[in-house]
């Protein structure tokens, strides 16, 4: 029997528009599965350019017991490699980020250039070439400043991803910006149930009452209520929004069709018009930095709003960014990492305060922590049935419909 057959009897148990059984969220088996064969079969979010700002600047993405080192070289090419020296094996890297000019392994000093190659290794064999012993390199794409690898040898087309959302993140022009605030959350729930939690807005109304009042709770699958009071939920009064707006994000070139998972593929891309009149996504719908980004020379009542599988969203105001990755630690935990970015030449304290540029998402996480951590204890539960989705979680059921074709693809590759 295939050490993963029971994860393949668990996928068979998927239910069209119903939550996936207990085991796959809850047991280490399917942890271990995901870590180890399903995630690693698929482009992940890792960070933006701003991340690794400069050459020499170093971003230590990690999933359970892989580490991937995202580095900028002089030539300015942002690249992935193993966080494992060619020697003995060592970690490399053991910060989250930083500087180096150099990468040296802390173990016997194996040095490597920021491209990778061995520079130096004492007192090695006449015959040993260092040139055969270069950081093995992990699969990366830049799209529009934001860094995706894959940790598969022969990893899944990219290439529609860029096309169809490139170009619009492009405009931020995130080589511009610097990261302000990095928050690493540890949820106390497993991966894919922070990753539904994410994809629908049907406990915004209750559960965040600051979110809603900037961004509204259309755009997740729901259209907007009619009147801003009632809790008919309709579509025509969203489009209606989005109509009145097109023909002046069309000349400011940031007009964004919806995109929505086509195909079978992982990105969702749109831009929303903000509530209540807010210009960013701060707690006050006020500008979190004063000097803009991209093209912005005024304030924007509209974001663009970017969701990948399996494991990012980011939004893109006029005055910053922010962008989610989360990673699976164990079972039960998973970090979600939260970087808000800010204009290279805005000054802190001046141009902005790191509180309350983050103040909105932080207090949002917090949140979303609590629901996925009740989410989770209550799955735990003996008493636990797999539980239909509503009208307007559509895109829960896609995150769950893409981890489950992933994981059925990965396991076949995987078995024997
Ligand atoms: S393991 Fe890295 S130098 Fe020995
Ligand atoms: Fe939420």
């Amino acid at each position: 029997m295939s050490r993963y057959e029971p994860i393949a009897d668990l996928l068979h148990q998927d239910r069209p528009g119903h939550t996936l059984p207990c085991e796959l969220y809850v047991s280490n088996a399917a942890f271990e599965f995901d870590a180890q064969v399903m995630l690693k079969s698929v482009w992940l979010y890792a960070c933006t350019v701003a991340h690794v700002k400069q050459p020499g600047d170093y971003f230590v993405f990690e999933l359970a017991s892989n580490s991937i080192i995202v580095v900028r070289g002089r030539d300015s090419q942002v690249r992935a490699f193993w966080n494992s020296c060619r020697h003995r094996g060592s970690r490399i890297c053991e910060q989250q980020r930083g500087r180096a000019a150099r990468l040296t392994c802390p173990y016997h000093q194996w040095t490597y250039g920021l491209d990778g190659a061995l520079l130096a290794a004492r007192s090695m064999a006449d015959d040993f070439d260092k040139q055969d012993h270069g950081l093995t390199p992990v699969a990366l794409e830049n799209i529009g400043g934001l860094i995706f690898i894959c940790m598969a040898d022969d990893p899944p087309p990219i290439d529609r991803v860029k096309a169809d959302i490139a170009d619009q993140i492009a405009i931020y022009d995130l080589e511009k910006c610097k990261v302000a605030v990095q928050d690493d959350l540890i949820e106390h729930a497993n991966w894919k149930l922070v990753m539904e939690n994410n994809r629908e807005c049907y406990h915004c109304d209750a559960g965040h009452p600051e979110l809603i009042s900037v961004l509204g709770t259309y755009g997740f699958g729901k259209g907007l209520p009619e009147d801003g009071t009632s809790d008919v939920v309709d579509d025509s009064a969203f489009d209606a929004l989005v109509e009145a707006k097109r023909a002046q994000w069309q000349d400011m070139g940031i007009f964004r069709e919806l995109i929505e998972f086509p195909d079978g593929w992982w990105h969702r891309i749109a831009r929303l018009p903000l509530a209540g009149g807010a210009v960013t996504q701060s707690i006050d719908g006020k500008l979190a930095c004063k000097k803009l980004i991209g093209p912005f020379t005024e304030p924007e009542t509209s974001s663009l709003s970017v969701w990948t599988q399996p494991n990012s969203w980011h939004h893109f105001c006029c005055d910053h960014v922010v962008t989610f990755s989360l990673t699976p630690l164990s079972a039960d935990q998973t970090l979600l990492r939260t970087s808000w970015l800010v204009h290279e030449d805005a000054v802190e304290g001046v141009d902005y305060d790191p509180e309350r540029i983050a103040a909105l998402w932080r207090t949002t996480n917090n949140q979303d922590g609590r629901f996925s951590q009740l989410n989770h204890l209550g799955i735990s539960n003996a008493g636990y049935r797999q539980g239909p989705y509503a009208v307007e979680e559509k895109l829960v059921e896609a995150f769950k419909d893409f981890y489950v074709d992933r994981a059925k693809a990965a396991l076949e590759r995987a078995e024997p």
